[in-house]
């Protein structure tokens, strides 16, 4: 049985091909019209046995997913919705840490393909003129084969209108010229030297200067309920430190903070 691929399909695999085909020969890449959620989709294939390094990207989620069990409003045509599968390094960094330098290479990637600047919210978060434009879902999977992480990035490219509850705090880059896989490609390239060796830290620079929450009044969820206080740093695996009332400095691992109305 022949399967007909789509226009999206075809044009971005001969994207990948021309952007990264050669230089990430290891790097097997799969596309979607529409799938339920490319995130997902990276888990089937660690339970069906896969092990190395994946690029998954599609058109439209049926079922994107978001940080704390939330969904991803993921329609067609207008954003970049992938996940990056790698095996885990030996030595598995926290979750904060692939998740702040995957926000490093989107941001960069978009600044490079569009020349937009954005700024990122700690964790995973990018923003532009206040709305959200892009997330983060790093997830890990244990299988026979070892350890593999996920990390799935959307990013709204040009969609223009969003569910109601979203409307006031979801936007866009406004870059309907920049295609899903270029930014898909230009993410995962800037990204790549992370993969390779995760001590490298040549991206908390950018993940400081573009913090749109340092110096801020936060707030956020602790263990015994609602806590505030002043983001004064951010240490060298992405961890949040705040200044809590009482002078101590608290260390942000997980989590998600909100900054505080001024
Ligand atoms: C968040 O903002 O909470 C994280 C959003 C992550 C969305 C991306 S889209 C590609 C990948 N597949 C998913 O189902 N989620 C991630």
């Amino acid at each position: 049985m022949s399967v007909q691929q789509s226009e999206f399909e075809i044009s971005s695999l001969r994207q990948f091909n021309r952007t990264l085909g050669e230089q990430y020969p290891d790097l097997k890449i799969c596309v979607f019209d529409e799938i339920d959620s490319t995130n997902t989709e990276a888990k089937r294939m660690i339970a069906d046995g896969f092990s190395g390094m994946c690029l998954l990207l599609a058109n439209r989620q049926s079922m994107g997913r978001g940080r704390m069990g939330r969904s991803f409003y993921s329609p067609g045509q207008t954003g970049a919705y992938f996940s990056i599968l790698y095996p885990a390094p030996a030595a598995l960094d926290t979750a904060v840490t692939v998740t702040a330098a995957a926000a490093v290479a989107v941001m960069r990637a978009v600044r490079g393909l569009t020349g937009v600047q954005t700024e990122i919210k700690w964790v995973n978060d990018l923003y532009l003129k206040e709305k959200k434009i892009a997330g983060i879902l790093t997830e890990a999977v244990t299988a026979s084969e070892g350890t593999h992480v996920i990390v799935g990035i959307g990013i709204n490219l040009s969609t223009a209108d969003f569910p109601r509850e979203l409307s006031s705090i979801a936007g866009s880059l406004g870059a309907s010229e920049v295609s899903a896989a270029e930014m898909a490609a230009e993410s995962f390239r800037q990204l790549y030297p992370f993969l390779l060796n995760p001590g490298d830290r040549s991206w908390i620079g950018d993940y400081r200067s573009c913090s749109c929450v340092l110096s801020k009044q936060i707030q956020w969820n602790g263990e015994n309920g609602p806590c505030e206080g002043r983001a004064v740093g951010i240490d060298e695996d992405g961890a949040l430190l705040v200044e809590a009332s009482n002078g101590s400095i608290i260390r942000l691992f997980s989590g998600e903070i909100s900054l505080k109305a001024k």
